[in-house]
């Protein structure tokens, strides 16, 4: 069988992809080459700008099944018995740039995507269940003391720490990055969690609040920051390579979908605020109701259309699903769409990753850069419009189901501590005596002394053991002592 000819992008044959069009042998290139032209600008075109942040990651393609009945909580088709959904589901780090080291220590992205028939659901969460803040206003000042110094360019452990010892609110959060969670030994060893507590709405219009959590088959894993270190000379793209070679061989793996469920009316009197990111729910109040399974069965056919240029976005809900007062995930709603016009182009959402795969995008958006659907010509570009369903489609109250909740009181800039354990450093406290164990414990001093070592300036690294004493009295101690 013959090659088909190789043609410009207007379709055209071209006459060499080897040789430029010169005025004799070696004579100059003449301009009017326009392959030639168009192959260069093309090429100089290749990249988007990279996410800031998450911007160092890969993924998969998969389904979720229901294999429990958590209908009394919600009415979202994904979450009905039986249900089996496509999924996307892209692992990334946060704080490094593309070709960064998958094995640096950090907290990793666990972004999902379910294409529903209710539209895309994305829960866009992490490896841990909480975060460093509990309010987008400081993300940007957060995410500019991980990245690197307007001088030098390079990454400096007195800025993060000197951020983090400035916002107690970020204990909890450090002190899952210290640990294990910050070098899982790959994708596969970590839960992923929304982090948020989001809203679930029943078929009887009844409100809950709830907390995601995907659970390992394949177990939680970590790997020994001197293992870290090699692997990030000797194979940055570690995670990378073990995500798809695994669903190459045919081992594909898997996530059990829990959800902690708390009734609407609960969350104003529980001990720990629900909304405030930097706590977790305890299980011992709300345990864990399982849902179903999530299995990455497909690697991508091509990296840059499947999952540089996926867009996800805590704004995609669908109904029988919703957001909360959380004012961090108030934030991202903004946020992410407003990156991905920026970072992909203003039309993102038609590029077939992004594109509703089991239901159909229909409103009266049209034009704008690199826009190729278009409406029926039948169909008008406004609404109202009087030509009934040959005028186009019309919004639905009884479809589009919104979760709303109760907000009072005057504007303000401030984070009330209404509830009975609103402290920065009381769940950080439990986290390193309860549930890390006695090695974890000896691993986690290591870490820190490494960390409170690399500290250069006097007032961080006071406040560095300040922090940590506050967290626990003997371990911040036991760090004065070893720094
Ligand atoms: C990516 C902003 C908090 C998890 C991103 C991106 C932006 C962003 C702009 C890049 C999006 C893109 O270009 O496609 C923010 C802001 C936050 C916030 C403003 C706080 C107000 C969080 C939190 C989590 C999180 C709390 C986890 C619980 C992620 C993940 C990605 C990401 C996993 C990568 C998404 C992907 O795989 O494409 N964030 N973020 N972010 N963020 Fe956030």
């Amino acid at each position: 069988m013959t090659r088909p000819a190789t043609t410009t992008q207007a379709g055209a044959p071209i006459a060499s992809d080897t040789h430029s069009l010169t005025v004799g042998a070696d004579g100059p290139t003449v301009l009017h080459d326009h392959h030639l032209v168009e192959k260069i600008a093309a090429f100089n075109r290749e990249r988007v700008p990279e996410r800031n942040p998450h911007a160092k990651g890969g993924g998969a393609f998969g389904e979720f099944v229901v294999t429990e009945d958590v209908s009394a909580y919600t009415r979202a088709a994904v979450f009905q018995p039986g249900a089996t959904s496509e999924t996307l589901l892209r692992f990334s780090s946060v704080a490094g740039e593309q070709g960064s080291p998958d094995t640096w220590r950090d907290v990793r992205g666990f972004s999902l995507r379910f294409y529903t028939t209710e539209g895309n659901l994305d829960i866009v969460g992490n490896n841990t269940p909480t975060f460093f803040l509990r309010d987008a206003m400081k993300f940007p000042d957060f995410i500019h003391s991980q990245k690197r110094l307007g001088d030098s360019g390079l990454r400096d452990a007195d800025m993060q720490w000197d951020f983090w010892t400035l916002s107690p609110e970020s204990a909890h959060q450090v002190t899952y990055l210290m640990g294990e969670r910050g070098l899982p030994r790959s994708w596969r060893h970590m839960n992923g969690y929304g982090s948020h507590t989001y809203s679930w709405v029943n078929a009887a219009g009844e409100v809950f609040w709830v907390k995601y959590h995907f659970i390992s088959h394949q177990g939680v894993e970590a790997m020994s920051p001197d293992e870290a270190e090699k692997l990030a000379g000797t194979d940055a793209d570690h995670y990378r390579r073990d995500l798809f070679q695994s669903i190459s061989d045919g081992d594909f793996p898997k996530w059990d979908l829990y959800v902690q469920i708390m009734p609407y009316d609960e969350a104003k009197d529980y001990r720990f605020n629900p909304f405030d990111l930097t706590k977790t729910i305890s299980k011992k109040d709300y345990p864990r109701i399982k849902v179903g399974t999530l299995t990455l069965n497909r690697n991508p056919e091509n990296f840059f259309a499947q999952i540089e240029q996926a867009g996800f976005a805590p704004a995609n809900q669908v109904p029988g699903t919703g957001i909360s007062p959380d004012k961090m995930l108030l934030g991202r709603i903004f946020a992410y769409p407003d990156a991905q016009r920026h970072r992909i182009g203003p039309n993102y959402n038609q590029l077939p990753v992004n594109q509703p795969h089991a239901s159909e995008a229909r409103n009266y958006q049209h034009e704008g850069s690199m826009r190729y659907q278009f409406n029926d010509a039948a169909h008008r570009t406004y609404q109202p419009n009087s030509f009934g369903p040959a005028g186009g489609p019309e919004a639905d109250p009884a479809k589009g189901i919104e979760i709303n909740w109760e907000a009072d009181g005057e504007l303000t800039r401030s984070a009330a501590t209404l509830h009975a354990e609103d402290d920065d450093f009381g769940q950080a406290g439990t986290l390193y005596r309860e549930v890390f164990d006695g090695p974890q414990r000896a691993r986690f001093l290591e870490t820190l002394t490494g960390q409170g070592r690399s500290i250069t300036i006097h007032e961080i690294r006071e406040r560095f053991f300040q922090y940590w004493t506050n967290v626990d009295a003997e371990l911040g101690a036991a760090l004065r002592d070893r720094v």
